[in-house]
């Protein structure tokens, strides 16, 4: 089969950093599909893992961790999908990704698709709207059915992949104010329109802008971008008792000591942890993107493609990767067919 793989960890500018490669044909065993990929989308994942390093691969590494396709076989312990089946899902950072033609991923991380979605805008959602409902809902603990209405979130950096489906979870499940963030007109406009009520800029002092939005406050803080920089501005932005999630790693220490006296809580969302640990509630993520595919087609939730970037093929994904390293995406780069 097709496939998109590396042996070394190049910069993007060079053509072996990406390349097309051929692969043996994967066998489903256990509980997992075999799905055929119809499209793939990226996500800063790949380009932190295929980031410049002076390790070699013996054998190819297959990056990939978004993709929508059709199940082509199932494993023997199989329960909740049969061949046929279109899908969606993340997969797990621990297993080959989805940028190969065929794919091995376990039932219990895979989601029914979205029946008024085709593959390239159900290959958008996965990975960002795991993420995205894990930190608002599990981990801020928000309530989806809009019991929370009235209060209010700050989404820092609103209009890239995860802030594009954070914004309308926020919005229309939990009914919170949203308060996005965003440096640009473009990228400012993307956030109102998936539903931010006021948009203020990550590079200006943020809680100054907070207070002449007049939510001098927040309830909750969603942070997609430079937990180490925003991280004083969310403790000042934060509300007593209130909770901030980050998604991104910190370089260097966090004071967290600044929390203490708002009794305000500070939580990670990693969106592989079910997947890595296989904890007992993994199948949690089945029954998400199930849910998800369901308020999308109510015309609940919208896809957040941003940019098709053609064929799935290692001079395109390598555009993506670029495209992505430059930190201004908005919405989801998505790739198709193979
Ligand atoms: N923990 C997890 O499970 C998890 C899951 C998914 C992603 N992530 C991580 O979360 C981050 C965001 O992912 P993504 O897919 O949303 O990325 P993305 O699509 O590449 O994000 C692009 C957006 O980032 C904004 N941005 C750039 N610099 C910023 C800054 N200094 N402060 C605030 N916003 C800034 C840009 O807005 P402007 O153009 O308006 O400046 C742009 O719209 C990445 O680091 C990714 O690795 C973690």
């Amino acid at each position: 089969m097709k496939a998109i793989g590396l042996t070394r960890y190049l910069p993007i500018n060079d053509p072996k950093s990406l390349e097309d490669i051929e692969l043996p044909m994967p066998v489903a065993a256990g509980r997992d599909l075999l799905v055929k990929v119809e499209a793939i989308s990226v996500n800063p994942v790949d380009t932190k893992v295929r980031a410049p390093k002076d390790k070699v691969e013996a054998t190819p590494r297959v990056l990939g961790w978004d993709a929508a396709g059709t199940v082509a076989a199932v494993g023997p312990d199989v329960t909740l999908f049969k061949v046929g089946d279109p899908v969606y899902y993340a997969g797990s950072i621990t297993r080959p990704g989805a940028n190969s033609e065929f794919h091995l991923v376990d039932e219990r991380i895979v989601g029914h698709m979205p029946a008024s979605l085709d593959f390239v805008n159900a290959a958008a959602l996965p990975l960002t709207t795991i993420t995205a409902w894990e930190a608002l809902f599990d981990r801020l603990g928000i309530a989806p059915d809009g019991s929370d209405e009235g209060k209010s979130i700050l989404i820092v950096g609103g209009a890239g992949g995860v802030g594009s489906i954070a914004i309308q979870l926020a919005r229309r499940l939990a009914r919170l104010t949203i308060v996005a963030s965003a440096s640009r007109p473009e990228s400012a406009d993307w956030c109102r329109q998936l539903g931010a009520q006021h948009v203020i800029d990550h590079y200006q002092d943020i809680p100054a802008q907070l207070k002449a939005a007049g939510v001098p406050q927040v309830d909750f803080v969603l942070c997609l971008n430079d937990t180490d920089a925003h991280f004083p501005a969310m403790a000042e932005a934060v509300a007593p008792q209130g909770k901030i999630c980050s998604i991104v790693e910190n370089a260097g220490p966090l004071e967290i000591g600044l929390l203490k006296s708002k009794s305000a809580t500070f939580v990670w969302e990693f969106m592989f942890t079910r997947a890595m640990y296989e904890t007992p509630d993994m199948i949690a993520q089945h029954k998400l993107l199930t849910e998800v595919a369901r308020l999308v087609d109510a015309g609940t939730l919208r896809t957040t493609v941003g940019k098709i970037m053609g064929p799935i093929n290692a001079a395109n994904l390598r555009r993506a990767h670029a495209q992505l390293e430059g930190g201004r995406t908005i919405g989801k780069l998505v790739l198709a067919p193979f």
